[in-house]
């Protein structure tokens, strides 16, 4: 089939380079002239596993072209839009500016038969205000909320957990949700779940998704609170609870708490689309969530502080990790470089080392240091802070290899990632979130 996306962030650039491993022939259209001229060379312009490859075959076996002239949708069967959302300036609720203008600038160039794909994260009700628009040029809207993981986007992409498609209760909905399965037709083919849902199930499905993610994240890490004033270890609790098949023991995983462009900007938006339409009690608890999240990132900063005896000021801080997770170079809202911004607010001399995030790190925090060879790194510092639990630092560095580098043997473990008992061995102060 012949696609178009529109939008080649986290998001489009997966979503169009996965859809040509799979025997589309796909555009890729973006208004940033520098992500058009290195997806157009098959060149990944964010680190994504997986993704370099794919761009590269499909660009070279010419199914795959990326443009940032919009006229270039037309002919295609099914448009997809999967520009960003983006917290508001100044409030909590989503910004659809560019949601907006991607339909404004797109709409002149849908024929009528065609689909158009939503695939942005937007608050629920948007879809329905955008449909009258779609079906003025004949075509027809249908949502397909994305659930892929930064990390993991390209077999996210081409092999999800469930497909999900909202559409009008009308035949050419009917019709739009049979183009969609035959667009996912491998994953359809195997057995994925597809489900065929109203607009505002499928708006919901998303945010909900995410909102329950960020839930049990924020859980875990409100019993670490509470290990911490009594001596209990989170960690042992969360695999004892995880036994449960109910609870299950992933995304239980204290620390540091969640960042990127999602989770947080997400629960905002959806607490702050409940109060519009007068439920906003229903989902109080997710401001909550967020204080919870935000409270783990000072009490990592506050460890370290405590652990070098009440003041970091003039003290050398190795921070490991400025991604808001391992495996993407993505640091939006990330909780490691909230934390190295505070210690060096603190007055601390923070270095921060990081395997792929250096570059987008240092362009919205630039007054940090920046190394990229985690030994010198932590070279004569007194205390490291772990807080992106890549291999490099989770497994692949010893304490015996660290004590030989530093000044101090404090460390700091702000995702429960370090064997504890190996590094005390050592001769080093181990602390670790919610952990005696
Ligand atoms: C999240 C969802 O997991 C995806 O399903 C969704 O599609 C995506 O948002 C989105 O809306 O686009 P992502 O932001 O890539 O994906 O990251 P996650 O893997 O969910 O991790 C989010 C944060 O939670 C990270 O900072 C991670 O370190 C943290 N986390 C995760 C914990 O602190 N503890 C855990 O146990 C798990």
């Amino acid at each position: 089939m012949r696609l178009s996306v529109i939008g080649c962030g986290y998001l489009g650039a997966v979503h169009a380079a996965a859809m040509a491993s799979i025997g589309h022939e796909v555009v890729g259209i973006d208004i940033d002239p520098r992500k058009i001229e290195a997806l157009a060379r098959g060149e990944a312009p964010f680190f994504e596993p997986g993704l370099q490859e794919i761009l590269a075959e499909g660009v070279a076996s010419g199914r795959l072209t990326f443009t940032s002239d919009i006229a270039a949708a037309e002919g295609a069967a099914v448009h997809f839009v999967g520009v960003g959302t983006p917290q508001l300036q100044g409030g909590h609720a989503a910004d659809l500016s560019h949601v907006n203008a991607a339909f404004e600038s797109l709409l002149p160039h849908v024929r009528e038969g065609d689909v158009v794909a939503g695939k942005s994260t937007v608050p629920v009700g948007t879809a329905a205000e955008l449909a009258p628009r779609v079906e003025a040029v004949g075509a027809t809207l249908v949502w397909n909320p994305e659930f892929l993981r930064e990390g993991w986007a390209v077999q996210d992409t081409i092999d999800p957990d469930r497909l999900v498609t909202g559409v009008p209760s009308t035949p050419a909905g009917e019709r739009a949700a049979q183009v969609l399965r035959e667009v996912y037709h491998p994953a359809v083919a195997k057995g994925t779940p597809f489900i065929v849902t109203d607009y505002a199930t499928a708006e919901l499905v998303k945010v909900a998704a995410n909102a329950f993610l960020a839930t049990k994240i924020s859980f875990i890490n409100a019993m670490a609170e509470i290990a911490e004033v009594t001596g209990a270890d989170v960690t042992q609790l969360a695999d004892a609870i995880g036994h449960d098949v109910r609870i299950g023991r992933r995304f239980l995983g204290a620390g540091i708490g969640f960042g990127g462009g999602c989770l947080p900007k997400d629960i905002r938006a959806f607490a702050a689309r409940a109060e519009e339409l007068g439920r906003g009690e229903s989902v109080s608890f997710l401001r909550e969530v967020d204080a919870i999240n935000l409270r783990r990132r000072e009490r990592a900063v506050q460890l370290v502080v405590d652990a070098l005896d009440g003041s970091v000021f003039d003290k050398k801080v190795a921070v490991l990790g400025a991604a808001f997770k391992p495996f993407s170079d993505d640091v939006r809202d990330s909780p490691a470089l909230h934390a190295a911004v505070r210690l060096h607010g603190l007055g601390a001399h923070v270095v921060v080392t990081d395997p792929q995030a250096i570059e987008n790190a240092r362009r919205v925090q630039p007054q940090l240091n920046y190394e990229p060879d985690r030994d010198a790194t932590i070279r004569d510092a007194d205390a490291v802070l772990m807080v992106t639990e890549w291999d490099e630092y989770r497994r692949e560095l010893t304490p015996e290899h660290a004590s030989a580098l530093t000044v101090g043997r404090v460390v700091v473990d702000g995702r429960n990632g370090l064997d504890a008992a190996a590094w005390r061995a050592a001769g080093w102060r181990y602390y670790g979130m919610g952990r005696p």
